[in-house]
């Protein structure tokens, strides 16, 4: 045996070494687990029928961010049946493939958003989003009245889709060179509004029979629906 007893008694007692080998050993492992991720760009496939956002909606996603709306709302259906009568279908990873960053988080102080496209009008949203107060009387989301007096950045719309086409998003040159007419005149609200629009109706995955079933749930319980309103109107 090329590991004898002596040798391993020999590691053992030398702190030093073992603590050599010990990082050896973990960078391996670690090694292991992320050089696959940089070699392969994207290892989550978009879901059938998952593009990149438009460029009015990707104007609406950064102010989402900028915002920190994130901090009070999850984009992530989780997989439990109150969830799914709530929200609609739970979240699957490659419906958000093209979100840099992210928005599943984690905290809810208000509803999760995931599937919030299509549930109100436009002229609600933007009631919602100028003063919350005014529909939920209840609401601690803070107003957003700067969002309608601001004036869409165009200058670097097509700057963001270079990069995002560069990190993997298929864009086309045509997509790039038509979006600052898009923006043309529009304010950070519209942009916001369009982004909240298309959540849960621009990604979803193309057919309802595509939606895995809820773990655990007994045989002939009623599908998950992508936007299933009608329940959800009872228990908001
Ligand atoms: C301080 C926490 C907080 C922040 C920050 C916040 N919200 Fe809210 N939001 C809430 C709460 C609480 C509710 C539920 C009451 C209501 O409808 O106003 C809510 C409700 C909503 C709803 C309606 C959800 C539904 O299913 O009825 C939308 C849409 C929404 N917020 C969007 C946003 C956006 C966009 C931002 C960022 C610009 C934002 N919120 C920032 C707390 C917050």
């Amino acid at each position: 045996m090329a590991l004898n007893h002596q040798h391993l008694e020999k590691i053992e007692k030398h702190a030093g070494l073992l603590g050599v080998l010990i990082a050896v050993m973990v960078s391996l492992g670690g090694l292991a687990e992320i050089t696959p991720l940089f070699v392969k760009a994207h290892t989550v496939e978009p879901a059938p029928g998952i593009k990149p956002y438009g460029a009015l909606r990707l104007a609406g996603k950064d102010i989402y961010v900028r915002e920190g709306c994130y901090q009070c709302h999850s984009q992530m259906i989780r997989t439990l049946r109150f969830e799914t009568q709530r929200y609609g279908a739970y979240s699957v990873a490659n419906e958000s493939v093209y979100d840099r960053p992210f928005q599943w988080g984690s905290k809810r102080t208000g509803p999760d958003l995931a599937r919030i496209g299509g549930k109100y009008s436009d002229d609600w949203q933007r009631q919602h989003l100028l003063r919350p107060r005014s529909l939920m009387p209840d609401s601690n989301m803070p107003n957003y009245p700067w969002l309608e007096l601001a004036k869409l950045d165009i200058a670097d719309i097509q700057a963001r889709m270079r990069t995002l086409r560069f990190l993997g998003d298929p864009y086309t040159d045509a997509d790039i060179a038509a979006a600052p007419a898009q923006l043309q005149g529009k304010y950070e609200i519209d942009a916001l509004i369009a982004y909240l629009q298309g959540l849960g109706v621009d990604n979803v995955p193309a057919t309802t029979s595509d939606l895995p079933a809820v773990p655990g749930d007994k045989p002939g319980a009623p599908a998950p629906q992508p936007n299933d309103f009608e329940s959800k109107r009872n228990l908001r």
